[in-house]
């Protein structure tokens, strides 16, 4: 089977891990030191706080912006669930923005709509969906004209750039996960970026039970610390992050050359302005375009259509499976209509392109790892479908 991730480890990870066991500083120190310094310059931001994984450094970040119990931040409803569970882990309301279909990112003219209508906005939390940037020229643009906060979770998007900026520097502050999944790994692990003094300083407070000095302790925190352990494997990811990257993008351009043909899938683009790093190669099952008499010639909001797409969606799935191709569905269900959601007064809310997307998307392997022969054989797996 092909996997849909292939985490590399090299030598020289097993050896910059083995120092840190050898050394009997464990917890953190120097190693994490560094990897903070070494990861801010990457993205081009001023600081950088290690945490113990995508979602601690998120629920930092709502914290050291300044968001508060009662207030709404506008963010997608398709993402994994940790973006928004963030807010709602400080009593913050998420208010659903619906997507781009294009690029499954939070749509900005939809994002202004929401902040004509609803009052109480204090913030916009974009994700870079599948390693691709979401649009941060307009969302900035809207951020200032209202004053509003953003945190970035670009926890799918390490080097991903925008007109040449790296995300996780265009906002507050930025986060991303080390995931094994993610595009560079350190087990579990996250880091916060930010230009702000202010929002560092708090960060790194948050993260160590509120510390001020020697069990002096001023405010409210957790133990989100990260490791020297895990910093260490970070340090060597983040050097072989751009190779990676770049063979992301090449996989990805081999991909989209040899199925561009197929009228009955949709490749994923990648916008002018942007540099992709295709944490994932998402394509969408056009169910209107293949031969099926249960989708052809119905209204889309027909619900036997509905129905029909997801299944197909879900056959494609089992071909590829069967094919010996690790394909994944990020991801199936919406966070709006997610159980915890609806419980908590989302019933209401609607998002058509979310739901369609998470009706019709499927992710192929595009990882580094990839030989031509796997390139191959993906593409034959796709093309023997239908
Ligand atoms: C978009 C997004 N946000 C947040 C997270 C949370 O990261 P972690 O799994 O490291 O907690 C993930 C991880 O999958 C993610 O994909």
């Amino acid at each position: 089977m092909i996997p849909i991730a292939n985490p590399e480890i090299t030598e020289a990870d097993r050896q910059a891990v083995g120092r840190v066991l050898d050394s009997g500083m464990l917890a953190s120190g120097p190693e994490v030191e560094k990897f903070e310094e070494e990861f801010a310059d990457f993205i081009g931001s001023d600081f950088a706080v290690a945490t113990t994984s995508g979602t601690t450094a998120l629920d930092t970040a709502v914290k050291a912006c300044g968001l508060e119990p009662g207030d709404k931040v506008i963010t997608t409803p398709f993402t994994f669930i940790a973006s928004c569970n963030s807010l709602l882990f400080n009593q913050v309301q998420p208010v659903f923005v619906d997507i781009e279909p294009d690029t499954f990112n939070i749509d900005p003219e939809k994002v202004r709509q929401a902040l004509k209508e609803e009052a109480g906005i204090k913030g916009i939390l974009p994700v870079h969906l599948f390693g691709q940037p979401a649009a941060m020229q307009e969302l900035q643009k809207l951020a200032q004209e209202q004053d509003l906060v953003i945190i970035e979770d670009a926890a799918q998007a390490h080097g991903a750039a925008q007109q040449g900026q790296r995300v996780g520097s265009f906002a507050q502050a930025g986060i991303f996960s080390f995931y094994p999944t993610k595009n560079m790994t350190t087990g579990e692990g996250g880091m916060l970026v930010t230009s702000e003094p202010e929002v560092a300083e708090k960060a790194r407070k948050i993260i160590n039970h509120g510390r001020a000095g020697r069990y002096r302790h001023d405010m409210l925190g957790h133990n989100y610390r990260s490791t020297d352990i895990a910093a260490a494997l970070g340090r060597e990811q983040l050097k072989r992050l751009p190779d990676y990257n770049k063979k992301r993008r090449e996989n990805a351009r081999y991909l989209k050359d040899r199925l561009a043909e197929l009228e009955w899938l949709t490749l994923p683009v990648e916008k002018r302005e942007n540099y992709h790093v295709y944490h994932q190669f998402t394509v969408r099952v056009n169910s209107s375009a293949i031969n099926n008499p249960n989708t052809q010639n119905n209204p889309s909001s027909n619900p036997e259509t509905i129905q029909a797409a997801a299944e197909l969606r879900d056959d494609f799935v089992e071909h590829l499976q069967a094919a010996g191709v690790g394909a994944g569905i990020y991801y199936p269900m919406p966070a709006h209509q997610q159980p915890l959601y609806q419980e908590r007064g989302f019933q209401d809310c609607h998002c058509p392109e979310a739901e369609k997307a998470a009706r019709e998307v499927v992710s192929l392997p595009v990882h580094p790892a990839l030989t031509t022969d796997d390139l191959d054989k993906i593409v034959a797996a796709v093309k023997s479908f239908n």
